[in-house]
């Protein structure tokens, strides 16, 4: 059964009739959220057998038709061993997993979104989605749109996108732009198009979109037995993603199925902190990064239109955001694919090079049990992995020659 559900500005608190096409407050331009009435709802997904989906928790998600699904989410936890142990050779009580979003249809967490954005378009009729990219979120939805026989339109930062993302944008079949200009660019232009064409803007300020990406939230209580982590650590690029996992928390909590919130633990690449300025310097709102850069292009953003909510996240929980080099990016990507056999495009390494950050300034308590999330899969940006790693060894067709490179 479908909850009863409203749209609610996040500063205002005015709410609207959630079949409007608004993305922003139409009253303050404030953000928006999903907002359902709790109590009145039935949840039965801590006590049901059903295996772990983005649908396994339809009680709270607002979608009313049959969905636009691809079997997203039930991606796996996996704990750390070998990392773990060079990471944090004192502490034994301490547990640290990866949720691996990479492992979602699409190969990045984008997808719990786009199943339920996706469906919500259909549902409000619209005819064509729309979206700016730093790769991901186009790659999701091309795919979403493909398997719902609509048309999408794509704007990347032109020539700033991996590989990876840019081919399944274009085999899915969306109409691809590259732009001459950065994400943040993209995004303002996108916006407009939307308003003035009747497209479905599907970026991260889409609240029903973010509705979707809470479901990690519920995937790692769930498969904690209903219980929740002390601290999630994540990528943060446009924030959406930050803001989605504590909604999720905050709701399970309400609901009474858990009784705490992680500390929501957002990374940043140094050339593109703008959130982790913000926290620092105790802002009310962020100042937006120009140039932003750094090898991770995914989370390369200057003006994150989710920053209220992430802002509000990270307080409100107690957690934390700091920034990380490229190098470390790079770091951490190695050791997670050398170390614990998890591969990782270079944006989802942040949260364990952040995490790794962290541990080694004691920042973070010794018995804190962390989830890091990956956020998209290592084949995303082939490009890079090549650059960072030794070529390969070119060997003569002869086996003397091959057990010579073998041995040395
Ligand atoms: N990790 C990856 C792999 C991403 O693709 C993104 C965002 C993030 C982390 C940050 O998530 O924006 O919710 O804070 N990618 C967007 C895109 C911007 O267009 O694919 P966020």
């Amino acid at each position: 059964m479908t909850p009863a559900y409203q749209l609610q500005c996040i500063d205002c608190h005015a709410t609207y009739d959630p079949a409007e096409i608004i993305y922003t407050c139409p009253s303050c331009g404030g953000l928006l959220e999903v907002v359902y009435d709790l109590p009145s709802i039935e949840i039965d997904f801590h006590r049901s057998g059903e295996c772990r989906s983005v649908w396994k928790y339809r009680a709270l998600l607002p979608v009313d038709i049959e969905p636009v699904t691809i079997q997203e989410g039930g991606t796996p936890l996996y704990r750390l061993r070998r990392l773990f142990r060079e990471i944090d050779a004192n502490s034994r009580s301490r547990e640290i997993f990866v949720k691996h979003e990479g492992l979602n249809p699409t190969g990045s967490f984008k997808d719990r979104g786009m199943t339920v954005g996706v469906s919500k378009a259909i549902e409000l009729g619209m005819r064509t989605v729309a979206c700016a990219s730093t790769g991901n979120t186009s790659a999701s939805l091309a795919t979403y749109a493909a398997r719902a026989g609509i048309p999408a339109v794509v704007l990347l930062p032109g020539g700033k996108v991996a590989l990876g993302k840019v081919a399944q944008a274009l085999i899915h079949g969306a109409k691809v732009l590259n732009i001459r200009g950065n994400f943040d660019e993209a995004l303002k232009l996108v916006r407009q198009v939307c308003d003035e064409y009747g497209f479905y803007l599907l970026n991260s300020i889409n609240p029903f979109r973010l509705e979707g990406q809470k479901t990690i939230a519920f995937e790692i209580a769930d498969e904690l037995g209903w219980e929740v982590p002390d601290r999630v650590i994540l990528p943060v690029g446009n924030a959406g993603n930050i803001s989605a996992i504590y909604k999720g928390f905050k709701e399970l909590k309400s609901c009474g199925i858990t009784d705490s919130i992680p500390k929501m633990t957002g990374i940043q690449a140094e050339g593109a902190r703008p959130v982790v300025d913000a926290i620092d310097r105790g802002l009310e709102a962020i100042e937006p990064e120009r140039k932003p850069e750094t090898i991770a292009t995914a989370i390369r953003i200057g003006d994150p239109v989710n920053a209220a909510k992430a802002l509000r996240a990270i307080r409100e929980s107690g957690g934390l955001a700091i920034s990380v080099t490229d190098e470390e990016i790079i770091d951490a990507q190695r050791d997670l694919a050398s170390l614990e056999g998890i591969g990782v495009e270079p944006a989802s390494a942040a949260s364990v090079a952040g995490m790794r950050r962290l541990i080694a300034e004691g920042l973070i308590d010794a018995d804190e049990r962390i989830v890091c999330v990956t956020t998209g899969h290592i084949l995303k940006d082939p490009t890079e992995v090549v650059d960072v790693c030794a070529k390969p060894t070119w060997v003569d067709a002869d086996i003397e020659a091959v057990k010579k490179a073998v041995f040395g």
